[in-house]
């Protein structure tokens, strides 16, 4: 029996995690595994009554879960920044949740904006550093608000913290065994401490898998082959920042924001899985919002939890639909509702 904590969160976050749920129902009885989920009332609206994000004690709730399922996070009533790091970021960082998975790939070549590009040419997976880097929050002010001010943030990287996302990334490109070709991608020539660390890092764990080809790019030049030779890719591994920043690039590549998922990892714990795309405010509560990210986010879950073939199976059946049935991936271009798009996952599987 599983258990599964449900974040709805803010703005589309629950539209788009009633279609999820309605997914996992149906692949649950198609595979014949159980589970139950709970929801956490976590967000925007629960911050603006209670004054509340996340307190300890939610943590430990959550770690007695088998995985955990999350909509979005931002309100447009909250202040940038109170929910981004007192929700979102403190489940990454408390749960140790240190490997952001983000799979890139392009399920209709008529959703990609890159001429000529195919499925088989898009296809690749990024992991992201997600516990330390620029997201560590470390930094102060010098004379704030006065015309000497010095804002410092520092990149904060262990030589553990590193060690464990790299032979993560190796392990992950050994397991899914396309290319078998792992790029580090990075900035050595500029950020010379931190990318110094990832960089012999990453050369001495190499040493230990001699059947994956490894690679190097800067982080700027990697923008430019996203765009130029996406089907160089294989997996990428980099820190939290220029994750961050590469995956939004990598999202519009394999078709928008509508189709693109990611999973916050703890190997040893618990994980949660979320579409990266976030709230929506424009969309909220219209029924336009596209679910498939948020689906295909459960279709991660669900490999994660050891379902490997109901995993897949969500995967197929958000394949067919994207070929067969929508005209676009976008809020409010699909040709169908929110609602409907879930149905059709939920019928073609
Ligand atoms: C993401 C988001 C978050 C991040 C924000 C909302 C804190 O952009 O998941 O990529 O920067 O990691
Ligand atoms: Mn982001």
């Amino acid at each position: 029996m599983y258990k599964i904590a449900v974040i709805p969160g803010d703005g589309t976050g629950p539209e788009v995690i009633r279609e999820g749920l309605k997914v996992l129902e149906a692949v649950s009885q198609k595979y014949k595994f159980k589970y139950e989920t709970k929801i956490f009332d976590f967000g925007g609206e629960r911050y603006l009554k209670t004054g509340k994000t996340l307190e300890d004690k939610d943590i430990e709730e959550l770690k007695k879960y088998s995985a955990i399922y999350l909509g979005a996070i931002g309100h447009l009533k909250v202040k940038p920044g109170i929910l981004e790091t007192g929700l979102l970021l403190k489940l990454r960082f408390s749960l140790d949740q240190y490997i952001n998975l983000r799979p890139i790939k392009l399920y209709n070549a008529d959703f990609c904006p890159l001429k000529d590009k195919k499925p088989e040419d898009v296809d690749f997976v990024v992991v992201r550093e997600n516990s330390e880097g620029l997201y560590k929050g470390m930094g102060e002010f010098k004379d704030k608000g006065t015309r000497d001010e010095i804002a410092i943030q520092i990149s904060y990287n262990t030589r553990k913290g590193v060690e464990r996302c790299i032979r993560y990334a190796f392990d992950y490109c050994r397991k899914r065994n396309i290319k078998k070709k792992l790029t580090l991608c990075g900035k050595t020539n500029v950020l010379t401490f931190a990318w110094d660390l990832w960089e012999r890092t990453f050369n001495e764990i190499a040493k230990e898998y001699p059947d994956i080809t490894t690679d190097y790019a800067h982080v700027d030049a990697t923008t430019m082959w996203f765009v130029k030779n996406p089907e160089w890719f294989d997996v990428i591994v980099t820190d939290n920042m220029f994750g961050d920043i590469i995956t939004d690039l990598g999202a519009m590549i394999q078709g928008g924001m509508g189709i693109a998922a990611g999973g916050n990892i703890n190997p040893q714990g618990v994980s949660m899985f979320e579409p990266i795309g976030g709230s929506a405010p424009k969309y909220t509560g219209k029924n336009v919002i596209n679910p498939l990210a948020a689906i295909c986010a459960l279709g991660m879950l669900l490999e994660n939890l050891g379902e490997v073939k109901a995993g897949e199976a969500v995967e197929e059946a958000v394949i067919k639909v994207v070929n067969k049935e929508l005209k676009s991936l976008a809020a409010g271009k699909m040709g169908y509702s929110t609602t409907e798009v879930g149905d059709l996952v939920v019928k073609s599987l």
